[in-house]
């Protein structure tokens, strides 16, 4: 009998603030992904698994919830990722799928550990206990002022704005510096897109940037 070794997936995040247009690009690169004869796995944070949809619905609906400490919703948030590694990312690299996840660590390193200012060792324990080995190849930064991502944002939820929505606009000022840093500090991974050109230029600054640094993919 002869024994192929499967080839792990690539693990892809995007991460931005409110109104930065992650959603429609997802979709058009996951599309493009498929296209190229990809199998892929698209995920959501928080959420994403039985456990996580309870906790997403804490997290930002349910107003008997409405006086959560900061230290609480980090670690809410790092249980709903638990949950999602453990149970979907991590089995479907193993089995070769490309898994494309809307927010993953970085978003809790720079809402919870630099917008809401709690300890950025401890942000980064937390972290690394709940993902393990688990760890993105890219990530896609979508930059966009704080102000047009804002009215955008609320615009999309048509008055039913969450609890992150409704934090004042100086705790995304603090996001969009956050994510800048971070981009700063390990640009071999994030790759930072300008969000603020129309969606197809967008989508085509995602793909150069993508066959760049992944190069050409599938069949
Ligand atoms: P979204 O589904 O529109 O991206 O909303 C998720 C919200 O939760 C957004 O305001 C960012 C916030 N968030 C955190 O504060 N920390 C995290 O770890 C994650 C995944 C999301």
């Amino acid at each position: 009998m002869q024994l192929e070794l499967m080839q792990r997936g690539k693990f892809i995040t995007f991460e931005g603030s409110e109104g930065c247009g992650k959603s429609t690009q997802i979709r058009r690169f996951v599309d493009h992904l498929k296209d190229c004869g990809l199998e892929v796995l698209t995920t959501r944070e928080p959420g994403g698994t039985v456990v996580g949809e309870k906790i997403r619905h804490l997290l930002q609906f349910d107003q008997e919830a409405a006086d959560m400490t900061p230290e609480s919703e980090l670690l809410l948030f790092a249980a709903s990722r638990a949950q999602l590694v453990r149970s979907e990312i991590a089995p479907a690299l193993e089995r070769g799928t490309w898994v494309v996840a809307d927010r993953f660590l970085d978003s809790t390193t720079v809402y919870q550990g630099i917008a809401r200012g709690l300890d950025l060792a401890s942000v980064k324990a937390i972290n690394a206990f709940a993902v393990g080995e688990t760890r993105p190849d890219l990530t896609i930064l979508l930059d966009l002022d704080v102000e047009v991502g804002h009215s955008r944002a609320v615009a999309a939820s048509a008055g039913k704005e969450d609890r992150m929505e409704a934090q004042p606009m100086a705790f995304f000022h603090s996001v969009r510096q956050g994510y800048l840093d971070l981009a700063k500090e390990e640009p071999g991974r994030i790759a930072v897109i300008d969000a603020s050109v129309s969606i197809d230029e967008v989508t085509a600054a995602i793909q150069a940037e993508f066959a760049e640094r992944v190069g050409e993919v599938g069949a």
